[in-house]
C-alpha cells in the first residue's frame, strides 16, 4: 500500500494499492498493456477527496512541456502537456503578453483537468480559450483528437465528466491565445483594483492572485479542495420565490435560469467559519471545506453530506458536490 497524503490538496490519510508516475503517452500505454488492478488519474489532486482508501492504482500525471503550434498577428495556438501546473501554464502566458487566461490565475490542479471540469473563475471560463485537446482511449488504447464542440463544455461540466467518465486519458491541451486586448472585468472586485493602473493581462492576473489569496486558503497550510460544491442552477420561478423570503440573495443569470451562489445558502445555514472535530469551513468562503489537519477523508464527506441536508431542509435546494469524491 502506498500514501496518497503528498498527492492531494486536502492531505487526508488514504491509501492506493500502488503509485504510477506518467511522463508520457509512451508510459501510459505500457502501463496499459501489462496492468493487473483497476486504476484512477490523478493530476495536481486538488478536486478529489478520498472518503476511503482507492482499492487500486493511482496515475500520475506529470506529461510537460508548452509549445507553440501556429502564430500570426492576432494570437497563437500552444499546445500543452496536461500535467503542467495549470497556474505555471497561465503564469507563462501572460508573461507572453497574452490574454485570454489572466482571470484564471492561481486556480489549483493541472492543465489536464481544466476542461474535464472546465475551470473558471473571475468571468472566464476555460473554454472560451480552449481549442482542442489529445486524449487516449482507455479501452482501446488509441489516441483521439476532441475539438471544442465535443467537449460538450457547461458551467463545471465536460463530456469527460458525462459519457466520457474514465475513459479517456488527456495528454495535451490546446489553447489560442490572443495578442489583442480583451479584458473581462465584469467583477466589481477586479475592476476597482485596476482603477488607474495600466491594464495588462499580468496586471489583470496579479488582482486576481491576490483576491483568491485573500479569500481562500492556501491547501500548503490548510487541507481543502477549493469550492466543495457547485452553485446551484434553479428555474427562474423558485429564484423568485426565494427572492421574496431571502432579498439579499445572490443571484445570477444562468440563460434562461438563474444561477445562486452556494456560498450565500451555506452562509445562511450558520456553517461560515464552523469548526467540527478535524474539519468545518473556512472562515473568509463557506463554499470551502477544509482539514484542521487530522481529518479523515469520510469525516469532511459526512460534513458536507450535513451542510447538503441543511440547505435542502432551509431553501429546498440540492447542492450538487463539485469535487470528486472516491468511495468504496
Ligand atoms: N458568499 C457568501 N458567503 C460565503 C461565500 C460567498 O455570502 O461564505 C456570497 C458572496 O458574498 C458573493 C457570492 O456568494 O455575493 C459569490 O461568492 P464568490 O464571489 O466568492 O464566488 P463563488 O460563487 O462562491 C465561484 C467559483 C470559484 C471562483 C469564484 C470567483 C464555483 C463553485 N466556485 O465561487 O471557483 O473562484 O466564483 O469567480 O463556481 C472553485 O471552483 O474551486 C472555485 C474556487
Amino acid at each position: 500500500m502506498t500514501s496518497l497524503k503528498p498527492f492531494h490538496t486536502f492531505a487526508t490519510d488514504a491509501d492506493c494499492q500502488q503509485l504510477v508516475t506518467i511522463y508520457s503517452g509512451q508510459d501510459l500505454f505500457r502501463y496499459l498493456t501489462d496492468r493487473e488492478a483497476s486504476f484512477m488519474i490523478l493530476g495536481g489532486g486538488s478536486n478529489v477527496l478520498f472518503a476511503d482508501d482507492f482499492d487500486g492504482d493511482v496515475l500520475l500525471n506529470r506529461i510537460k512541456g508548452i509549445e507553440v503550434v501556429d502564430e500570426d498577428d492576432n494570437g497563437l495556438l500552444v499546445s500543452v502537456g496536461s500535467g503542467e501546473i495549470w497556474h505555471n501554464f497561465v503564469m507563462w502566458s501572460v508573461g507572453h503578453g497574452l490574454w485570454g487566461l489572466e482571470n484564471l490565475a492561481l486556480i489549483p490542479g493541472t492543465v489536464g483537468a481544466a476542461p474535464m471540469q472546465n475551470i473558471g473563475a473571475y468571468g472566464i471560463e476555460q473554454d472560451k480559450t480552449f481549442h482542442s485537446l489529445e486524449a487516449i482511449d482507455l479501452e482501446e488504447g488509441t489516441r483521439r483528437i476532441f475539438y471544442k464542440e465535443e467537449c460538450e463544455f457547461g458551467y463545471r461540466d465536460s463530456f469527460f465528466k458525462k459519457e466520457g467518465k474514465n475513459n479517456y486519458f488527456i495528454t495535451k491541451v490546446s489553447y489560442l491565445l490572443s495578442k489583442l486586448p480583451d479584458p473581462v472585468l465584469g467583477y466589481a472586485d477586479v475592476a476597482s483594483r485596476l482603477e488607474g493602473k495600466k491594464i495588462t493581462p499580468k496586471a489583470i492576473a496579479g488582482e486576481i492572485i491576490e483576491i483568491r489569496t485573500h479569500k481562500l486558503p492556501d491547501p500548503e497550510k490548510i487541507g481543502n479542495a477549493g469550492s466543495f460544491f457547485k452553485n446551484p442552477v434553479v428555474e427562474k420561478n423558485i429564484a423568485d420565490k426565494l427572492k421574496e423570503s431571502y432579498p439579499t440573495i445572490p443571484c445570477y443569470n444562468a440563460g434562461d435560469q438563474v444561477k445562486i451562489a452556494a456560498g450565500w445558502l451555506i452562509e445562511q445555514c450558520g456553517f461560515k467559519g464552523q469548526v467540527k472535530g478535524n474539519t468545518g469551513t473556512y472562515m473568509n468562503q463557506a463554499l470551502v471545506l477544509v482539514n484542521h489537519g487530522q481529518a479523515r477523508g469520510n469525516e469532511i464527506y459526512q460534513y458536507a453530506v450535513s451542510i447538503r441536508e441543511a440547505v435542502q431542509d432551509k431553501f429546498g435546494i440540492e447542492l450538487e458536490m463539485e469535487v470528486n469524491v472516491i468511495r468504496k
